[in-house]
């Protein structure tokens, strides 16, 4: 493992719980590999837009026609794919959210997604284009809802990342934050032996 992406959406920056849990999962794998080259795409310190049409229609302009906004409005899905490609381990920081994903995360796939790039359709259905990454989302809630129905989050990301090629994926929860101490200290202590299992 050489390159690794961090993806981080907590409103809370560095104090978030997801992001103390990207922090610690980067740390095994630095001293499991060594030589590793981090990079952190932090959603939360930039102005990150719902996606529009002329963006959309940005993308599906040939790189030498597109006029300088149409250029500068691409080069945001650019940029995030490419910092994806380079990767061999993405590591997303996943906050729970009012039952979903921060809606800056879904902004972030929304330019992570793109047709003929990450994914295509075939006659047989969807096929996705990236490969050969492992994915690791470390996701941090304030209640349990691992296993049960309500968990609607763990499904979409499994969805919607195999959609564009990340199948091998793997979950760590530090679940039940706000529900008292013992809570706390045990979620935390679940989410170390995890992380101790999936690294060296
Ligand atoms: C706006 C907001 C909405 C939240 N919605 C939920 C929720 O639907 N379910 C839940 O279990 N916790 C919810 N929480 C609690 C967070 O999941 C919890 O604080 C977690 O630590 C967030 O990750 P972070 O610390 O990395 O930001 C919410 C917190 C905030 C700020």
């Amino acid at each position: 493992m050489k390159n690794i992406l961090v993806v981080n959406s907590s409103l809370s920056g560095d104090n978030g719980n997801s992001n103390k849990l990207t922090t610690k999962l980067v740390t095994r794998l630095k001293d499991e590999y060594k030589a590793v080259n981090v990079v952190e795409r932090d959603l939360n310190t930039m102005v990150l837009p719902h996606l529009s049409m002329e963006e959309m229609v940005a993308w599906g302009t040939e790189k030498s026609t597109r006029t300088s906004a149409q250029a500068a409005l691409a080069t945001l899905s650019d940029t995030f794919i490419a910092e994806l490609q380079q990767a061999d381990a993405l590591i997303i920081g996943m906050p729970m959210y009012n039952f979903g994903v921060p809606s800056t995360f879904k902004a972030w796939i929304d330019r992570v997604a793109r047709a003929g790039i990450t994914f295509k359709y075939t006659e047989t259905g969807p096929q996705g284009l990236l490969s050969n990454k492992k994915v690791y989302v470390l996701a941090a809630r304030g209640g349990k809802y691992v296993g049960t129905p309500k968990d609607s989050q763990s499904q979409y990301l499994k969805d919607v990342l195999s959609f564009i090629g990340l199948v091998d994926i793997e979950f760590v929860y530090v679940e039940g934050l706000a529900m008292g101490n013992e809570s706390v200290e045990s979620a935390w202590s679940f989410a170390e032996q995890e992380l101790d299992r999936l690294t060296a």
